[in-house]
């Protein structure tokens, strides 16, 4: 029978939300160890007991609705997670530097799912009596939007010494640049002339774009 009462809908999405919280406590688990970055792992570490508390305080809550705690399978987070292990598994023996930089952005992505399922859920929430429902889902809310945070620095400070590290290795060979223009498009070539500002770039051969771009770039 389709859901015709809020507090039943409140009660699927609790559901939803505490099935996410035990996939993302396990996934955690994995993510300390494979993450290098000590600020990265320990943050994930940090987040896993984090999360315990938001099992318990879903459960909680759903005391307070006078209910049994039911978990309800959630595609959405196992789609998530699913898409992280997938990439470590294609991209084994990554440099940790790119696995990290991964890592900070599928732990934003979890970050974000949850975010959403308890703003969704405080709608409700916060227009029920008993007032303790709300402070429960808040104070679940309040860390996730920390992660969030702590997160978003991590993959800023994991880019900006991923700029820094690659590059090196181009500046003294000069070669390095001819490569990706080679393997561009003509119409990726068109773009970068264009961004460059080369005069007369669309009525050029593909082999005359790389020269311009070449010796834009010398
Ligand atoms: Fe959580
Ligand atoms: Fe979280």
């Amino acid at each position: 029978m389709p859901i015709a009462d809020p507090a039943e809908l409140f009660l699927e999405e609790l559901g939803d939300v505490l099935y996410a919280e035990r996939q993302i406590e396990k996934a955690l688990g994995k993510l300390v160890k494979q993450a290098q970055d000590a600020e990265l792992s320990e943050g994930f570490e940090h987040h896993r007991e984090e999360t315990r508390e938001h099992i318990g305080n879903v459960q909680q809550v759903f005391e307070l609705m006078g209910k049994r705690a039911r978990a309800k399978k959630c595609p959405g987070i196992e789609g998530i997670l699913e898409e992280g292990e997938e990439f470590l598994k294609e991209n084994e023996g990554a440099p940790e530097r790119i696995v990290d930089l991964f890592l900070a952005g599928a732990a934003l992505r979890v970050e974000h799912y949850e975010i959403a399922a308890y703003t969704a859920l405080l709608a409700q929430a916060e227009r029920m009596p008993e007032p303790r429902i709300a402070e429960l889902l808040r104070a679940n809310l309040a860390q996730e939007e920390k992660m969030e945070q702590a997160a978003r620095q991590v993959g800023q400070r994991l880019a900006d010494a991923a700029v820094a590290a690659g590059a090196e290795p181009a500046r003294g060979n000069g070669g390095g640049l001819d490569g990706d223009l080679s393997d561009a498009t003509k119409d990726e070539l068109l773009e970068m002339a264009k961004e460059a500002g080369i005069t007369g770039a669309s009525r050029m051969r593909k082999d005359e774009l790389v020269e311009a771009l070449q010796g834009q770039r010398r």
